[in-house]
């Protein structure tokens, strides 16, 4: 099955991402956000990416001005907006990203049951929680399947396609090949927590934190050791504050719930105390750093 219309749920920091890059792969896609002010500000961030990434194709000489505007424009004349839900019922995949709670992704996914054609495939951008609990909860887990993007979604080249054990080849087949057509790599993964990268990344990022609570090190000197010292492109403690620490946190407050004999999954100390106090990160302003747009300090 050919995926030509996509539905994108939630327009935040990652799905107005993946409506972008669906749209670049010339897939016509539908946003849909809760309230208006969102939608205008996903749609505002992928207008203003799509200007980066002209700005530079031109600047490298991959592309002629004319040519760049026309990518822009075509780009964005494939991306429609909408507050309803009902506006995926005809799309061929619709994919979630919605806020990181397994009972809203439940919810949502029986929703569209009700409201997409038959064939429609259903994916989650969800980071850590089970692709099968949301199948079972969609009535149709042989459509099910996950799709994790990473941040930020227009420039990192990496889709983990998640198959959990109802889900049919079709749909999966269909998946990985509209994380390529999205211009990513496709790697597939079974319905583990964390997948692979998260799995390896969060429990990284806790011991880093970890390590700030005990004082054993300054936030800067643990970014420079790791960014320096094994040629990450960001620290971790500059990688929380990137992700969003309510992601980081509610990833690891799902895991710690569900399986709390396994020691990589822990929550530090001052992760706890920020995101009590708001400062969720780059989003925010604050979080582990102060932020102004790319610059940190
Ligand atoms: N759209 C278009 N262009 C963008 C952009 C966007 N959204 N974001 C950044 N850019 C541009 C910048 O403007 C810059 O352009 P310029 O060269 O013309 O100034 C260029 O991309 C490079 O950006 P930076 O100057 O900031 O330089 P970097 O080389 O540091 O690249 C980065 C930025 C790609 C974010 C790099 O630092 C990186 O790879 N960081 C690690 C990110 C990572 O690990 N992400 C995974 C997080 S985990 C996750 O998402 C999973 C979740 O489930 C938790």
């Amino acid at each position: 099955m050919a995926i030509r219309k996509v539905g994108v749920i939630g327009c935040g920091l990652m799905g107005h991402g993946i409506v972008q890059v669906a749209a670049q792969g010339g897939c016509d896609v539908v946003a849909v956000e809760a309230d208006q002010a969102a939608l205008d500000r996903g749609l505002g961030r992928i207008e203003k990416s799509l200007a980066k990434l002209a700005a530079k194709q031109v600047e490298k000489g991959k592309l002629a001005e004319d040519a760049a505007e026309a990518f822009v424009k075509e780009t964005r004349g494939r991306i429609t907006g909408s507050l309803e839900r009902s506006a995926v019922a005809d799309c061929d995949l619709v994919v979630e990203a919605i806020v990181e709670d397994l009972d809203a992704k439940k919810a949502l996914f029986a929703e569209l049951n009700g409201i997409c054609k038959p064939e429609t495939i259903f994916a989650s951008n969800t980071s850590s929680f089970p692709i099968g609990e949301m199948g079972s909860a969609s009535g149709r887990p042989q459509n099910m399947v996950g799709l994790h993007f990473f941040n930020p979604v227009q420039l990192m080249r990496l889709v983990e396609v998640v198959r959990t054990d109802d889900t049919s080849e079709e749909s999966f087949a269909a998946a990985r090949a509209f994380g390529e057509a999205c211009g990513k790599t496709p790697v597939s993964c079974k319905d583990t927590p964390g997948f692979v990268v998260n799995r390896l990344l969060v429990p990284y990022m806790v011991q880093a934190l970890m390590m700030l609570d005990r004082g054993d090190a300054s936030k800067e000197d643990i970014d420079a050791a790791m960014q320096l010292g094994c040629g990450y492109p960001m620290g971790p403690i500059t990688l929380t504050d990137y992700v969003g620490l309510d992601t980081t946190l509610s990833i690891l407050k799902g895991w710690v719930d569900r399986y709390p004999d396994e020691p990589a999954f822990a929550i530090p100390r001052s992760l706890e105390e920020k995101v009590a106090a708001g400062k969720l990160g780059r989003k925010t302003g604050e979080g582990f750093y102060v932020w102004e747009g790319d610059k940190k300090r």
